[in-house]
């Protein structure tokens, strides 16, 4: 879903998504706007879009440290995925907003927020609608289901080469998010995926670090094989793309 210059995706013009927000330098707004975040908000409690950015913000800064430990960063970052209140107004509006774009045959995506510590995206999907088989190099993912209903399969490489253009994926996941559910890849673990949306489906992802050129330009695309390799097991034959 990184290289958004493919076919199959298309830009929408959701500037302004979530009201003003957007339109201002976000984090240096959100300072003034977010209310704090963890100041007044109890422990575990529903937050709202600002208070979420703000929040990630801060999490995200801790990747320059030497003892920064991915696993656990994923894992926090998840938690605060599941927080975001879905039932916030402001946000339903705008997912609402969003709406505009169906019909159109490709996913829908936007930047809600893009600096050099991540990136959060906003995505559309039609019924039936899926983003191919790819990695994510060097990264992070975080992908939170706001609406609707996808299919993720999450792959590991096993294996370079074990016959010429391909590669060997082993499936290690299989979840159907719904509202609220999320989806966690590190740059080593479940690192692959690809998605299918059984009805119109709407996620907000979080990568750290963002895309950059050189991670966009490293980022692989696979086709993956329907039937198990050898005819048995979790591991797939995929050819790169
Ligand atoms: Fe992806």
């Amino acid at each position: 879903m990184e290289d958004y210059s493919r076919r199959a995706f298309i830009r929408t013009s959701l500037s302004g998504f979530l009201g003003v927000t957007l339109a201002l330098p976000t984090i240096t707004a959100l300072a003034t706007r977010a209310q704090a975040f963890e100041g007044r908000v109890p422990p575990g409690a529903p937050i709202h879009w600002d208070a979420f950015l703000e929040a990630i913000a801060k999490e995200a800064a801790k990747q320059h440290l030497d003892r920064w430990d991915e696993r656990a960063y994923v894992a926090e970052m998840a938690k605060l995925a599941r927080r975001l209140d879905l039932k916030d107004e402001r946000l339903i509006l705008a997912l609402e907003k969003a709406k505009k774009g169906i019909g159109n045959g490709r996913i829908d995506f936007d930047h809600l927020e893009k600096n050099e510590d991540f990136q959060v995206s906003f995505l559309q999907f039609e019924k039936g609608e899926k983003i191919d088989c790819h990695d994510h190099p060097e990264m992070t993912g975080v992908l939170l289901c706001a609406t609707g209903e996808v299919d993720v399969w999450n792959y590991d490489l096993v294996g370079e080469e074990p016959e010429p253009g391909h590669v060997l994926l082993r499936e290690v996941q299989h979840t159907r998010l719904k509202k609220s559910h999320v989806s966690t890849l590190t740059s080593k673990e479940s690192n692959i995926h690809r998605l299918k949306a059984r009805e119109l489906t709407q996620l907000v992802d979080i990568f750290t670090p963002p895309y950059n050129e050189d991670r966009s330009k490293r980022s692989r695309w696979f086709a993956v094989d329907d039937e198990p390799y050898q005819g048995q097991g979790k591991d797939f034959l995929a050819q790169v793309r």
